[in-house]
């Protein structure tokens, strides 16, 4: 199989660096799955039973769907506990669970246990409720030589009143994390890199959770009110020597957050901070000419510092088909997921190097795509420490330790709050790693390594 693998390759641009991707991909993956305990059973068993069970899929793609619509936690639990009314149980504890932790009406002994499972499967994911009980964990990560980033949960707010309440959280989780970093160990490996120093705090912000208001019809009004709480954010960041992260959501909120971001760092006071990232989803078409839009804007811009760029692959996939498909639309993501594995890896050489005008971070649980960005930034002659890995905590436990084990600065997504906040997470997690396109999925069924690292 690794001899059709090599040969296929020879004469493609770029094969040159293939058998080191393969000899990092099989390191990666040995000295992961031999720290792979038994610890996530909950959540391998969920897995296993949404993989198995369309019925249960599509009540969640329904959930996902409806999420952004719902005035609160409350009204979204109760449409999560209606969408699984539907779903045949058979006793099995996630749909219980599920059910129970959506309609306090289903409190019942019997829910109550399976709630219970569903709390220990959300705690795969979750660090914590607050901040002050998050602590504990990013600390442990920090010196075990990983570093973070917080997402506080919370997604498509529907009143100001939330919005306000989000950014106030956001606030004032950058001045406690600040406060709580500050006694942390030295890590150089995470501190800086060749362009410079590297925030200890690091905190994601989704911009439909700030406000209500972005919507494609009305951008202006969006645009103000997410103005204005960012604002407050990135001179928060500054002043607490922060980085402040802006996530990528679905589409119809692209344009609005890749501008302000863009046009609020073009601030004269923010020519020396904070540090500041974005994302790039590499399943969205035309994400390279993106690519093109943000170097561009950083090239001319008058700041000091890099902008951190995170690729990743995208996580509202099925939500982009299925409203391209209600609208007559052609789909603005790639449809066969080796196209997107494809431009993961194309944006990877061009984030590596655009470095220091942008600092790369690869976000992915799949080895072949993280191999692949690291070998080529290595033969393209950046030191180890001007690249960041990056994964989900709960889905990269075990990546996490191999990549700090092989020397890379490992960055953990570390999501806190309660779990009614978490549930369109935890769906867009359950989803993805139970399609039949995700790695992770295929490498839990036992799919050959070396089959897995091939070239997309
Ligand atoms: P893989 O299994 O290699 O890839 C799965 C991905 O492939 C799917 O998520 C989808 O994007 C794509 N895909 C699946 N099927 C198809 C198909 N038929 N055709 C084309 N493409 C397909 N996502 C965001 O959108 N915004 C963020 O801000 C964000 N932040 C993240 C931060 C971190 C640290 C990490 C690790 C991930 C983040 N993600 C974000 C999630 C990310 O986009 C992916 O959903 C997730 O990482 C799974 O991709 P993978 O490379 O790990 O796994
Ligand atoms: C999400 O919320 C990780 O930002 C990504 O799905």
């Amino acid at each position: 199989m690794l001899d059709t693998f090599v040969k296929g390759d020879v004469g493609l641009p770029g094969a040159e660096l293939e058998p080191e991707v393969r000899d990092l991909g099989r390191k990666l993956g040995r000295s992961a799955s031999s720290s792979r305990g038994a610890k996530h059973a909950a959540y391998d068993r969920a897995m296993t039973l949404v993989a198995g069970n369309e019925e249960l899929r599509a009540a969640l793609f329904r959930l996902v769907d409806v999420a952004p619509a719902c005035a609160n936690p409350a009204e979204l639990a109760e449409h999560l506990a209606a969408y699984l009314d539907g779903v045949e149980a058979g006793g099995l504890p996630l749909i219980l669970g599920l059910r129970a932790a959506g309609s306090p009406r289903l409190h019942t002994a019997t829910g109550r246990g399976a709630a219970a499972a569903v709390r220990q499967m959300a705690g795969r994911f979750i660090v914590g409720e607050t901040i002050p009980e998050a602590v504990p964990t990013l600390r442990e990560f920090w010196t075990q030589e990983v570093a973070t980033t917080v997402d506080l949960l919370g997604e498509a707010t529907v009143t100001r009143a939330e919005g306000q309440a989000y950014a106030d959280r956001c606030d004032r989780a950058l001045v406690d994390l600040a406060e709580a970093a500050r006694s942390w160990p030295a890590r150089p490996l995470l501190e800086a890199d060749s362009a410079g120093p590297l925030p200890r705090v690091n905190l994601s912000v989704k911009v439909t959770a700030l406000t209500p208001l972005v919507r494609p019809e009305a951008p202006e009004r969006g645009r103000e009110d997410a103005r204005h709480h960012l604002l407050r954010l990135l001179r928060r960041a500054d002043e607490v020597g922060a980085h402040l992260h802006v996530d990528m959501e679905s589409m119809d909120s692209r344009e609005l957050i890749l501008d302000l971001v863009l046009d609020l760092l073009d601030r004269p006071e923010f020519a020396d901070g904070p540090s500041v990232g974005l994302v790039l989803q590499a399943y969205l078409r035309d994400s390279e000419e993106i690519l093109d839009r943000i170097l561009e804007r950083a090239a001319g811009s008058g700041r000091r510092l890099p902008l951190s760029v995170r690729v990743v692959k995208g996580a509202y996939w099925d939500h982009e088909k299925i409203e391209a498909a209600q609208n007559g639309w052609t789909p603005p993501v790639w449809t066969e997921k080796v196209e997107t594995d494809r431009c993961f890896e194309r944006i990877c050489r061009r984030l590596v190097d655009a470095f220091p005008l942008v600092r790369p971070a690869f976000a992915s649980h799949n080895l072949r795509s993280v191999a692949f960005a690291a070998t080529y930034a290595r033969q393209a002659g950046l030191a180890t420490g001007d690249i960041e890995i990056q994964v989900l905590r709960g889905l990269g436990d075990e990546l996490q330790e191999a990549i700090a084990g092989a020397g890379f600065r490992c960055r953990t997504y570390c999501p806190v709050g309660d779990m009614v906040s978490g549930m369109a997470y935890l769906v867009r997690r359950l989803l993805e790693n139970t399609s039949n396109a995700s790695f992770l999925a295929s490498q839990a069924a036992g799919s050959d390594l070396d089959e897995l690292l091939r070239r997309p």
